[in-house]
C-alpha cells in the first residue's frame, strides 16, 4: 500500500506522488445548476498497470481491491448488496433508518457531507432526507460512469442540493472542490465498511491523515462490520447465486480487456474464507492448473491451486475499531443492531 499524502489541500493542476500521476480536468454534466462540474484525477493507465505488475510478482500474488469497480463490477456490487447472505448493506441501512433522527441531529444543521466511496448513491438519501439544510455533497468515486449516472439522478431528485462529485481514487492524491460557503461541520461519511479493505495499520494511518486535513471538530460517520461467527461471515462471500464468484473474477476480464492479457477465465475459480487468526475475510481468484498468463509482453506463470488474493475485508469489534484511530479522533457515538452484527460510528476529530 502506498504511504502517500492522501489528501491534498488547495487546487493543484497535476498531483503525483512516487506511486501515481493524475492529471487534473473537468467534466461537464448537463444538469441542474446545482450540480458542478465533474473533477476528474484519472489514474493513469501506465501506474496501474505498474501496480498489476507489482503485485503479481509477488510471493503471494496480488491484485488491487479497487480494480474490482469498473462498470460491470460496480453493478455486480449493487446486486451483492441484495443478496440474502450479504447482510451488510441491509444491516446498515437498517440501523441508519431506526436511528436517522437522532444521527441528523449529531451531524447538525448547513453540515458537509463528504463521502468516500459513493456507489450509486443511495445511502446517503437517509441523510440528505433527514438532515436540515445540508451545505452540499461531495460524492468521491473510483467508477466515473457509475458516479455520472448516480449524481444526475441525485440531483432530480434532491433539486436544491449543492453537489461537487470528484472522480479519483481517494487513496491516492486529489483536492477537494474550494467551497464558497462555509459549512458548520465537514463530514466524511465512509459507509459499507469499506475501510475493512485495508490492512488496519494502514486504514489507521488513512484515517488519521484525513482527520488531519479536515481539521478539529470534523466528523467521521463510518460503517464498520463487525467480528462474528466464521458461518456467517463466510456465506456473505460464498453467495449462492456466485454473484461474489463473478465479482472477483471479473477482475481478470477487466485486466484483459484493459492491458491485453490473455487470462482464460474458465482456469479459475473464485475462493473466500474467514481468517480468524487476522480476523479477516479474505478473497482469492485460484488457478485451476498450471498455467502461463501473459501480460503486457512478460509471462507470468501460475501453479495449480496457486492463487491471487484480490481482497481483505477486516472485521472489528467496536472497541479495536475505536482504539485504532484514536491519535486524532474521539468516538462520540456508536449505533448498532440488535444482534450487533455491524456498527456505525461518529468521530470527531480531537
Ligand atoms: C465494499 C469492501 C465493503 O468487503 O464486504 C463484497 C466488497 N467483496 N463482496 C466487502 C465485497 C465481496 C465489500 N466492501
Amino acid at each position: 500500500m502506498p504511504d502517500g499524502n492522501l489528501w491534498e489541500s488547495g487546487w493543484l493542476k497535476t498531483v503525483s506522488n512516487k506511486q501515481h500521476t493524475h492529471v487534473v480536468n473537468e467534466r461537464d454534466l448537463p444538469m441542474n445548476r446545482n450540480l458542478s462540474r465533474l473533477k476528474k484525477f484519472e489514474p493513469e493507465r501506465e501506474s496501474l498497470l505498474e501496480e498489476i505488475i507489482g503485485g503479481l510478482s509477488k510471493s503471494q500474488k496480488e491484485l488491487p481491491s479497487k480494480l474490482f469497480y469498473d462498470k460491470k463490477g460496480s453493478a455486480l456490487f449493487d446486486e451483492i448488496c441484495e443478496l440474502e447472505e450479504y447482510y451488510l448493506t441491509r444491516t446498515e441501512t437498517s440501523i441508519m433508518t431506526e436511528n436517522i433522527e437522532d444521527i441528523c441531529s449529531v451531524l447538525g444543521e448547513n453540515c458537509l457531507l463528504i463521502e468516500l466511496g459513493s456507489g450509486s448513491s443511495k445511502k446517503i438519501r437517509l441523510l440528505l432526507t433527514g438532515l436540515a439544510n445540508p451545505a452540499g455533497y461531495v460524492p468521491i468515486d473510483i467508477s466515473e460512469e457509475h458516479l455520472i449516472s448516480s449524481v444526475q439522478v441525485l440531483a432530480a431528485d434532491y433539486p436544491e442540493l449543492r453537489i461537487f462529485p470528484v472522480y479519483a481514487d481517494y487513496t491516492q492524491p486529489f483536492t477537494l472542490p474550494n467551497f464558497e460557503f462555509t459549512p458548520s461541520k465537514k463530514v466524511v461519511y465512509y459507509p459499507g465498511s469499506t475501510i475493512g479493505n485495508f490492512e488496519p495499520e494502514y486504514a489507521a494511518r488513512f484515517l488519521n491523515n484525513i482527520g488531519k486535513r479536515l481539521g478539529k471538530g470534523a466528523g467521521l460517520l463510518i460503517g464498520v462490520d463487525l467480528k462474528k461467527e466464521a458461518k456467517t461471515l463466510e456465506d456473505a462471500y460464498n453467495d449462492k447465486k456466485e454473484v461474489t464468484a463473478e465479482f472477483n473474477l471479473n477482475i481478470l476480464e477487466r485486466i484483459n480487456r484493459e492491458h491485453g492479457s490473455d487470462f482464460i477465465l474458465d482456469a479459475w475459480e473464485h475462493l473466500a474464507f474467514y481468517n480468524i487468526d487476522h480476523g479477516r475475510i479474505e478473497m482469492h481468484i485460484k488457478s485451476l492448473s498450471y498455467q502461463d498468463v501473459q501480460l503486457n509482453g512478460s509471462l507470468i506463470t501460475f501453479e495449480e491451486n496457486e492463487t491471487i488474493l484480490t481482497e481483505y475485508s477486516y472485521k472489528y469489534s467496536i472497541d479495536d475499531f475505536k482504539d485504532l484511530v484514536s491519535d486524532s479522533y474521539n468516538l462520540e457515538r456508536v449505533w448498532t443492531d440488535k444482534e450487533n452484527k455491524f456498527g456505525i460510528l461518529y468521530f470527531e476529530v480531537k
